[in-house]
């Protein structure tokens, strides 16, 4: 039996359109809480197969999305390089030492060493593998990676930052390290991508959260041009596994999209009208529902008809145009699967 995600993805006919939610595996579900409680914090959590396969399977039966993805971090593949991530409570992600020249990228550990140390991300999928096959219900599993250019801003700021300031001074006054530095990402995450497809998911999705800091006419050359040499690298190898792009925040580079991929991820700043005129011929599209409606159910409803109106004669899958935030009420992200599936029954 097909997985009815996977064949969305490939742009088949299926009952209903499917739907699954960023960051559905997170801080909004007690349950969740509650498991990384126990695990003490969340990278001990990232690191712990069992647990992290508990919290990937949480909301499939509570809030009743088609997929799972893999729960863990974009930010474990710059750890494993050698970069010592930590979480800080209340501030987010934090790397001391920052990259600043060529010496600090030549002491990073790169290629396959770098990617054979995320095991416990191979352990998670084979542990999940197992447990949704047992389940029977056809739920497909999406791995993930940062783009090249959404990790580099961490390696290079050390953290969250506005500004980007000192990835664009290296844009615009050292490219050449700046493009050493995301060479040397792309090279881990076509391994790291590989393996998580050898350890079982069924779809890739490549977030590139921190599209919108680039300027359009920049945007290829940092960022988009190494997210595709990622995708004609795994598609020569595992041609039928679904690739998803999520570059956030582009509208101004919506007629520049290429690469062999399936499924453009369209952000909730991106009206999907527009992202289905400009590249509805030729990929799938998923999104876009901005995130903070799910306070309102009305707000959501209405919302939901819109998209399903937009996307009746498309190919679509269902998702917010960014991550649920951690005070949604879950019954209000109940009702957004819900009324997805409801909206869009064929
Ligand atoms: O459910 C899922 O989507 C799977 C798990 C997942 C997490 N992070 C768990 C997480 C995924 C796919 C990510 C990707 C990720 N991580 C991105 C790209 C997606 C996006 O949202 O744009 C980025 C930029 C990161 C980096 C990151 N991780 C930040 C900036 C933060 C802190 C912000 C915050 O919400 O606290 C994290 C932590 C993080 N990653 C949490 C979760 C559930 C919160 C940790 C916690 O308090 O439990």
């Amino acid at each position: 039996m097909s997985k009815i995600f996977v064949d969305a993805c490939l742009g088949k006919e299926t009952p209903y359109t499917p739907v699954w939610m960023m960051r559905q595996a997170g801080r909004y579900l007690p349950e969740y809480m509650k498991v990384r409680g126990e695990a003490g914090d969340f990278l001990s959590l990232c690191h712990n197969p069992k647990m992290a396969a508990e919290v990937t399977i949480q909301p499939l039966d509570i809030v009743g999305v088609d997929a799972a993805i893999l729960f863990s971090d974009i930010l474990v593949i710059p750890d494993e390089m050698g970069m010592d991530l930590e979480f800080i409570k209340g501030f987010g992600p934090k790397f001391n030492d920052p990259l600043t020249c060529q010496a600090d990228l030549d002491r990073l550990i790169g290629g396959e060493v770098a990617a054979n140390k995320l095991t416990y991300v191979y352990d998670t999928i084979k542990l999940l593998r197992k447990q949704l096959d047992e389940r029977g219900d056809e739920i497909a599993l999406i791995g993930f990676t940062g783009a090249p250019w959404t990790l580099a801003t961490y390696m290079i700021e050390g953290q969250g930052t506005k500004t980007y300031n000192l990835c664009k001074k290296l844009m615009y006054s050292n490219p050449e390290l700046l493009h050493n530095i995301l060479r040397e990402v792309t090279e881990v995450v076509k391994y790291y991508m590989e393996k998580q497809i050898e350890a079982g998911i069924d779809v890739v999705q490549i977030f590139d959260s921190w599209a919108a800091a680039i300027e359009p006419g920049k945007y290829d050359e940092f960022s988009w041009k190494y997210m595709v040499e990622i995708c004609d690298h795994l598609k020569a190898k595992y041609p039928d596994t679904p690739i998803i792009m999520f570059p956030k925040g582009i509208p101004a580079f919506l007629d520049n999209i290429y690469g062999n991929f399936d499924v453009f991820g369209v952000d909730w700043s991106t009206p999907m009208a527009l992202a289905k005129e400009k590249l509805g011929d030729k990929y799938v599209l998923q999104g876009n529902m901005e995130p903070c409606r799910l306070y309102s159910k009305e707000a959501t409803t209405a919302c939901v008809e819109s998209l399903a109106k937009t996307m009746k004669e498309g190919r679509h899958i269902f998702n917010l145009g960014h991550g649920i935030l951690p005070d949604v009420p879950v019954e209000n992200a109940i009702h957004f699967v819900a009324e997805c599936k409801r909206a869009s029954k064929r």
